[in-house]
C-alpha cells in the first residue's frame, strides 16, 4: 500500500538533490512544489510533483508545507507532581535552583506506576500531535534503585531512545555521602537500569555532580553498554562540555555558558550542541550563542527538556520560534536543528530528514512553508503527522 502526497508547497527534505550521502540528514534542503511517496512505512520517493509516480492513495497538501518529524533529543517525562508554584515564584523574581529537582523526587516516589504511565503517555501524545516522531526521555527523579528501574522501564514502553539519569541529583538521604552515592549510581543503580536503556547522563554542574562524579558515572555506563551524553554548563562556565567530548558523548547539552575553548572542543568533535531555549525563557537566564557555535562549524540541535521543573513545554515549534527570536538562527538553521540535528544527537540516520529510504515521520503545516514556526508563534500549525507512514494525528 504506497500513499502520495502531492501538491506540498514546499518539502523539507534535509537532503540536496546532488548529495549522494548513502544515509542520514544532510544540510538543510527543500523542494518547491513537490511530491513525496510513502511506501512500507518508508519514504519511497521524493520529487517535483509534476513528475511524481503513480500510488494506491493520494493525499493533496493544498500547497502546504511538509518538514521531516521533529526529533526531541532532549526529555524528562517520567515524573510526579508539578511544580507551578515555583515557576510562578520565579517569574515574580526568585533564581531556578537544581535543588528543586528534589520536590518532584519526592512526588514521583510517592507515584503509582499507572500514574506515572499515565502521566507519560500523555506528555508523548502531546508531542506527537505538535510534530515530534521521535523523543528522547530520561529517568532522574526517582533517584533510588527500584524507582529508577521503574523510570527507565516505563519509558521503554514509549520510545527506545532511553536515557538512564541516575546521577541527576544527589538525593536527601545521600546528603552527607554524596560519594556513596555515585557508587549507587554506577553500581546496583545501573546494573538495574541498563537492560532498559541506550543512553547514560549526568547532571554536570555546580550543586549537582562535578567533574570526577560525572566522568565515573560516564565510564561506569559505557562500560555497560550505554552510550554518553551529558547536562553541560546549564547554569554557568564549568567542565561538563569538555568532559563531554573526552567521553565521545554523542551530546552536550544546554551549552547556555561556553568559553573560547568550550566552542573549539565541539567544534573539533562529533558531539552535538543540544540548546534547549525553552529553559532559558522558563528560568530567565540568557539564552545560549547559538551564532558563535554554528559559526565555529559545531553541530547544533534544539530540543525541549520538557520536565516539571526548568521547562514545562513540549512544543518542539514553540522552540524553534525561541531559536529564531531569541538565538538569532535563521528559519532553516532552526527548522535543521530541531530535526536532523536532534537525529545526530541520537546518532540517528533513519529520521531527522526525508531522503529515499528514511522513516516516513513527516509533520504537515497548515502553513505554505517552514517560517511559519517563527512567523507565527504559539499558532497550532501541525495539520497532520505520519509516523513509520502511518497518520498519527
Ligand atoms: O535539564 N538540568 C537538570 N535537569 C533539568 C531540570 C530538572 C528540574 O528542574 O526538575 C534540566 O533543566
Ligand atoms: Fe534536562
Amino acid at each position: 500500500m504506497s500513499t502520495l502526497l502531492t501538491n506540498i508547497g514546499e518539502l523539507v527534505t534535509n537532503a540536496p538533490e546532488d548529495d549522494s550521502s548513502p544515509a542520514g540528514p544532510g544540510p538543510f534542503a527543500a523542494i518547491a512544489d513537490a511530491a513525496l511517496v510513502i511506501d512500507t512505512g518508508r519514504v519511497a520517493w521524493t520529487g517535483p510533483a509534476a513528475r511524481a509516480p503513480a500510488a494506491d492513495d493520494i493525499v493533496d497538501a493544498r500547497g502546504r508545507a511538509v518538514l521531516p518529524g521533529f526529533v526531541d533529543s532532549h526529555a524528562h517525562l517520567v515524573f510526579g507532581g508539578e511544580r507551578g508554584g515555583e515557576f510562578a515564584a520565579r517569574m515574580a523574581g526568585l533564581p531556578y535552583r537544581a535543588g528543586g529537582i528534589s520536590g518532584t523526587v519526592a512526588a514521583t516516589r510517592a507515584a503509582s506506576d499507572d500514574q506515572l504511565r499515565g502521566n507519560l503517555r500523555a506528555l508523548a501524545a502531546e508531542m506527537l500531535s505538535q510534530g515530534t516522531t521521535t523523543f528522547e526521555c530520561k529517568s532522574g527523579y526517582g533517584l533510588t534503585v527500584t524507582a529508577e528501574a521503574r523510570s527507565v522501564a516505563l519509558a521503554a514502553e514509549v520510545t527506545p531512545e532511553v536515557t538512564y539519569l541516575g546521577a541527576h541529583v544527589v538525593p536527601p538521604e545521600f546528603g552527607t555521602d554524596p560519594a556513596g552515592y555515585v557508587d549507587l549510581v554506577c553500581g546496583p543503580m545501573l546494573a538495574a537500569c541498563a537492560p532498559h536503556a541506550r543512553w547514560v547522563d549526568a547532571f554536570c554542574e555546580r550543586g549537582a555532580f562535578g567533574a570526577d562524579e560525572a566522568s565515573a558515572v560516564l565510564a561506569a555506563g559505557q562500560a555497560a553498554g550505554l552510550q554518553p551524553r551529558l547536562h553541560a554548563n546549564q547554569l554557568g562556565n564549568g567542565p561538563g562540555v569538555q568532559l563531554a567530548v573526552a567521553a565521545g558523548a554523542a551530546s552536550a547539552d544546554h551549552c547556555t555558558y561556553l568559553t573560547p575553548a568550550d566552542v573549539a572542543a565541539l567544534a573539533s568533535s562529533t558531539t552535538v550542541a543540544t540548546l534547549l531555549p525553552g529553559v532559558e525563557f522558563s528560568t530567565r537566564q540568557p539564552y545560549p550563542d547559538a551564532r558563535r557555535l554554528l559559526a565555529a562549524g559545531v553541530t547544533v540541535a534544539i530540543a525541549t527538556d520538557c520536565n516539571p521543573g526548568s521547562c514545562f513545554t513540549s512544543s518542539m515549534p514553540f522552540c524553534v520560534a525561541l531559536a529564531v527570536r531569541e538565538m538569532h538562527m535563521t528559519t532553516q538553521e532552526a527548522v535543521w536543528a530541531a530535526t536532523a540535528g536532534g537525529a545526530r544527537a541520537l546518532r540517528r540516520t533513519d529520521v531527522g530528514h526525508l531522503r529515499v529510504g528514511a522513516r516516513a515521520d513527516l509533520v504537515l503545516l497548515s502553513a505554505p512553508s517552514h517560517a511559519y514556526l517563527a512567523y507565527r508563534p504559539g499558532v497550532p500549525l501541525a495539520a497532520a503527522v505520519w509516523r513509520a507512514g502511518e497518520l498519527v494525528a
